[in-house]
């Protein structure tokens, strides 16, 4: 009788986030816009966070219409003021902040040979010192208040090297960026904050559908086996989402 309770319920009867607040950066589009949808969905009030200020509004304009409590907020995480300040108006606007997804991340390609400098100093800029000045300026609140989950958008480059893309400084700054995020747990697991990140495969997104080095790639999710589906905005995406979240106790 336990057993038949348990499997009528849906993932969302299970994994309620009611009362908590998320901040999520990239949340314009793509992975991020999903995280926003998915956190809402199960209760959290959303910062939703890019540098793209109308494409914050829109994304926030959507979760309101879906009766989600949800700001829009530009920033851009290559830079240390600009991360203090969204930070801190996450805060005066819901007077908490429970969950960061750290998820804004750029991936620019060109062959190792010809990489410019400056190309490599953007991807860090943003996909590893910026992730880490985020995970820095939410963490200082969350060791304060003795609670908080971050989770960082890694990626499958972190451990793998694609193949034919040639993106020698996004594979190693993600492969950072896995690294970071040990690191970080190691140093605050026991003052009640969390931090994992996750390593997605290929999905289909602005990312990759606007790079023409990136859209040819081989399996992006929802690509080459279900075109006509967009598998990020697709509930399928969420409840699996949802059900990592909660299996590996993550918010
Ligand atoms: N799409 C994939 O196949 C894939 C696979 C593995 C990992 N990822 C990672 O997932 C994350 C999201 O990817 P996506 O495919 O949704 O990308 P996307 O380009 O579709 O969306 C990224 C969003 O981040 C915003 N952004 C970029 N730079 C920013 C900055 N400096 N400050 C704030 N916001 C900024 C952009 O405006 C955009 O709205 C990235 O970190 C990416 O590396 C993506």
């Amino acid at each position: 009788m336990e057993l038949l309770d348990k499997m009528s319920k849906t993932i969302l009867d299970r994994f309620r986030l009611d009362g908590r607040v998320a901040l999520i950066t990239g949340a314009g589009q793509g992975i991020g816009k999903a995280f926003a949808v998915a956190l809402g969905e199960a209760g959290a009030k959303i910062a939703v966070v890019d540098l793209n200020r109308d494409l914050a509004h829109q994304v926030a304009n959507e979760l309101l219409e879906r009766d989600i409590n949800a700001i829009a907020m530009a920033a851009n995480v290559a830079d240390p003021e600009s991360i203090e300040v969204m930070v801190s108006n996450v805060l005066d606007h819901f007077g908490r902040l429970d969950i960061a997804f750290n998820n804004a991340g750029v991936n620019k390609n060109s062959a190792a040979e010809e990489t410019p400098l400056e190309e490599w100093d953007q991807t860090f800029a943003v996909n590893l010192r910026g992730l880490f000045l985020c995970c820095q300026v939410e963490g200082r609140h969350m060791l304060k208040v003795g609670y908080g989950k971050i989770i960082n958008t890694a990626s499958m480059s972190s451990v793998i090297v694609p193949h034919p893309q040639k993106q020698a400084a996004y594979n190693t700054s993600k492969a950072g960026v896995v690294n970071l995020t040990r690191s970080l747990a190691a140093e605050w697991a026991d003052r009640g904050v969390r931090v994992n990140c996750i390593s997605p495969g290929i999905v289909r997104t602005p990312l990759i559908v606007n790079s023409p080095a990136l859209a040819t790639s081989s399996y992006p999710y929802g690509c080459k086996t279900f075109p006509w589906v967009d598998y990020v905005s697709s509930r399928i995406f969420r409840e699996r989402l949802f059900t990592w979240l909660r299996k590996s106790q993550i918010t």
